[in-house]
């Protein structure tokens, strides 16, 4: 059985949902499956929308690999301010020391 962990989904504005995440999963899959509108994932992860940016917190960023050059490329065209804590949440992994963290999405896709 896969295993899951919860993660708080939290809007601009405050708003926050937690849902379950299957450990393995990427975070957009995480969104998408569990209908957080604010993120789009227009190219289902193929890596050529942005549509799925988000904001993670630094204990998050910790335990995760940096973002790749094609990432880093396609951070340049999100919708929202791009900030230095920026990722594109299906190139982010759900991994088991992810649990109970916040995924910030932004004002845009
Ligand atoms: S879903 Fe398109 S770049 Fe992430």
């Amino acid at each position: 059985m896969s295993q899951e962990i919860v993660l708080h989904f939290q809007t601009q504005e405050g708003e926050t949902r937690s849902v379950d995440a299957v450990v393995g999963d990427s975070v957009m899959e995480t969104a998408v499956k569990n209908d957080i509108d604010e993120v789009v994932a227009e190219c289902g992860g193929s890596l050529i929308c942005s549509t799925c940016h988000v904001y993670l917190d630094d204990e998050t960023i910790a335990i995760i690999p940096e973002p790749d050059d094609a990432e880093l490329d396609m951070l340049e065209g999100v919708a929202s301010e791009r900030r230095p804590n920026s990722r594109l949440s299906c190139q982010v992994i759900v991994s088991e020391g992810m649990a109970e963290h916040t995924i910030h999405t932004p004002e845009d896709q």
